[in-house]
């Protein structure tokens, strides 16, 4: 594999940005490679304000509980408002919201520290303590990012579920956090729609279900109908009432925990994935800077939920830390039309443009399937910076981005990284790295990116293998919450050497050494850039214990959503077809967006008398994807006990 097409920075960006030129690129990984800790502590340092400033940068003895300024002492929030307010940036925008109907509303750095401290002054009333859990089930909202940074504030430990998730997830996820408050809407507009979240609530902490959650905070955001628990239910607008706008940080240890974030692994339920305060705060504010190159005077939009990681780092955290203004945003991609990112670039003056693959894969169909919305209505010339996330950018999907949004003069960082990491970890630096379409590039300084084989040693370039980071970093995951052992297991296999495992495999360039990340060499999907267990799905569907007796689920390419959940399921009675067979899949479908939520409906159903499966008794996944790709069986099928279910299998409803 050569990678012939290059994109170099144009001088004006190599002189500009925060890392100049590829020499700028080249020192900072060399400073990192000569003392790693030394490097770290610097950026520590200069990037954070400490109460305590630390003298101790790494403490591996523990390994792989790495713990990172482990005597420093901070608050984030301190971090995010307070310093930038102490700065002079009071009256600067921090937050422009744009509502799902298109109103705007500013809040600046004095405003949003206020807020920030009138909730964090309630949760307190409210009995909420350093190191307790906090469910954060809100809409993209001012609220949402004022409930995180007021978490952060008062060192309670905030959970953020995404809105899309079932009352099951909600519950699941308030039970193993054990969480003393959920902090909700009473719903969501997204779309044009009012969508539920306090009735999700209502069905998640029924029955007792979750006997630690003492509070549900409701933001009124829509004013619709919903029930009320007296004694648990509170208003928010009237727990703030009467709250004092200043309120003193808790200063906490670097590595206590801001925050748990549920994700998908590869077995069970999802996993609490535990982030530090100091370690986290400072690697979501130096991408920030390297990878964004955030300037005071740039308008950044990250697209992303605040329920996901990347609306964490580069929402709620990130350009907070910094001094930015950025814009938080309530709606969809396509309501009112296809053309509301474009719409809305123009409108802020948007200067960098944070996205995933799949929605530029939706609005290039939909710009060239009606005129109307395509990119070229609307003036881009704001930008300056384009980004992606959370899935493999394909190189036609690239060039479109480059060419239709950033008229051929933005660069584009692709950025990998993971929950677990805390923030990027392999990405160009706009203004050093010559890009390549459908490579992340190269690594970010002082992150020890390698492809290794089983064994873990290194493999030579050209030849794919398996994603490890040798060397601890400060924004990493601590631990699985409750679940050290998992954490071991999941990502510090024995055999690797001590290496961090990601869970992806890639390539490097046997010339320019560049990484393109080949998926995940576990079973989990990536769907829109929403991470999935197939097993959770496996789990939902045989849950549906009226209709199926055996479910197995596996991922397939899809032009838009980059991987599709395909399940093949046995049910408890004759295999249906015709109408019958897609009434059955709906009721399906329905069932998985109960039990997780909508994002995790199969898109094909396909019914078998029986599953392919070796004569040991393991499902035969390998052919599986085959038959999900619609591709002819290669594999050795003699084995099958029923050879015929390949073609029942060979029909998706
Ligand atoms: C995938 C999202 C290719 C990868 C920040 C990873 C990517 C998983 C990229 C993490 C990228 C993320 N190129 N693949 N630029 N970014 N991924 O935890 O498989 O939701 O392991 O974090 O998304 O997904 P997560």
């Amino acid at each position: 594999m050569t990678q012939s097409k290059q994109y170099l920075p144009s001088p004006d960006w190599q002189a500009q940005a925060h890392v100049k030129g590829m020499a700028g690129y080249q020192a900072l990984v060399a400073e990192a490679e000569a003392d790693h800790e030394a490097f770290w502590a610097r950026l520590a340092r200069e990037l954070i304000s400490w109460q305590t400033p630390f003298t101790k940068t790494l403490n591996d003895s523990d390994a792989p509980f790495y713990k990172w300024f482990e005597d420093g002492r901070l608050n984030v929030s301190y971090n995010c408002l307070d310093r930038n307010v102490e700065r002079g940036l009071g009256d600067k925008v921090a937050i422009i919201f744009e509502a799902d109907d298109g109103t705007v509303t500013q809040v600046s750095y004095s405003e949003l520290l206020a807020k920030v401290a009138q909730l964090a002054n309630a949760l307190k009333a409210r009995g909420v303590k350093k190191g307790d859990r906090v469910v954060i089930y809100m809409p993209m909202s001012v609220e949402g990012v004022v409930a995180m940074q007021a978490c952060a504030r008062i060192g309670a430990t905030h959970s953020v579920v995404f809105g899309g998730f079932s009352a099951q997830s909600l519950r699941d996820r308030v039970q193993d956090a054990g969480a003393v408050m959920v902090i909700t809407a009473d719903e969501q507009q997204r779309g044009g729609k009012a969508l539920p979240l306090k009735a999700i609530v209502d069905e998640a902490l029924a029955d007792n279900s979750c006997p630690s959650c003492k509070d549900v905070v409701v933001y009124k955001r829509t004013g619709g109908a919903i029930a009320w628990v007296a004694g648990r239910d509170l208003w928010l607008h009237e727990l703030l009432a009467g709250q004092s706008t200043t309120c003193e940080p808790e200063w906490v240890e670097a590595e206590h925990p801001l925050f748990l974030l549920y994700t998908s692994g590869s077995t069970g339920k999802p996993k609490g994935v535990q982030h530090s305060t100091g370690g986290y705060l400072l690697h979501a504010a130096l991408t920030t800077k390297w990878t964004f190159d955030l300037k005071p005077e740039d308008v950044f939009w990250c697209t992303a939920d605040i329920g996901w990681v990347t609306g964490h780092t580069y929402i709620a955290y990130g350009p907070l830390a910094l001094g930015g203004t950025e814009i938080v945003f309530e709606g969809v991609p396509t309501y009112p039309d296809a053309g509301r990112f474009w719409q809305m670039i123009e409108k802020h003056k948007v200067t960098i443009f944070y996205t995933a693959p799949t929605a530029i894969r939706a609005l290039i169909k939909a710009a060239e399937s009606n005129e109307a919305v395509h990119p070229k209505r609307y003036d881009l010339s704001s930008l300056r910076l384009l980004g992606s996330v959370g899935e493999p950018i394909n190189p036609a999907a690239w060039e479109w981005y480059h060419a239709n949004i950033g008229g051929g003069r933005c660069p584009i960082v692709d950025t990998f990284w993971q929950t677990e990491t805390g923030g990027h970890m392999i990405t160009p630096l706009p203004g050093a790295t010559p890009l390549v379409p459908g490579s992340c590039t190269l690594p970010f300084p002082g992150i020890s990116a390698a492809i290794v084989d089983e064994t873990g040693n290194d493999v030579p370039n050209g030849q794919g293998g398996i994603l490890v980071v040798k060397k601890p970093w400060p924004s990493m995951i601590r631990t699985i919450w409750g679940d050290s052992e998992r954490f071991k297991k999941s990502y510090y296999p024995p055999e690797l050497k001590g290496y961090y495992l990601a869970g992806d495999g890639a390539i490097r360039d046997a010339e320019t050494g560049y990484f393109t990340i080949t998926g995940r060499i576990d079973d989990v999907l990536n769907v829109s850039g929403h991470r999935m267990g197939t097993m959770e799905i496996e789990s939902a569907l045989v849950s549906c214990t009226e209709l199926v007796a055996e479910a197995a689920v596996v991922g397939r390419p899809d032009d838009t959503t980059g991987e599709a959940i395909c399940a093949f399921v046995v049910l408890k009675r004759p295999r249906p077809s015709g109408e019958e067979a897609k009434a059955i899949a709906k009721q399906l479908r329905d069932h998985v967006a109960k039990e997780i939520g909508p994002i995790a409906k199969p898109k094909d159903i396909r019914f078998g008398d029986n599953l392919p499966k070796t004569r040991s008794g393991k499902i035969m996944r390998r052919l599986l994807r085959a038959v999900a790709k619609g591709e002819a069986v290669t594999q050795d099928t003699s084995t099958l006990e029923n050879p015929a279910i390949l073609e029942q299998l060979g029909q998706a409803y």
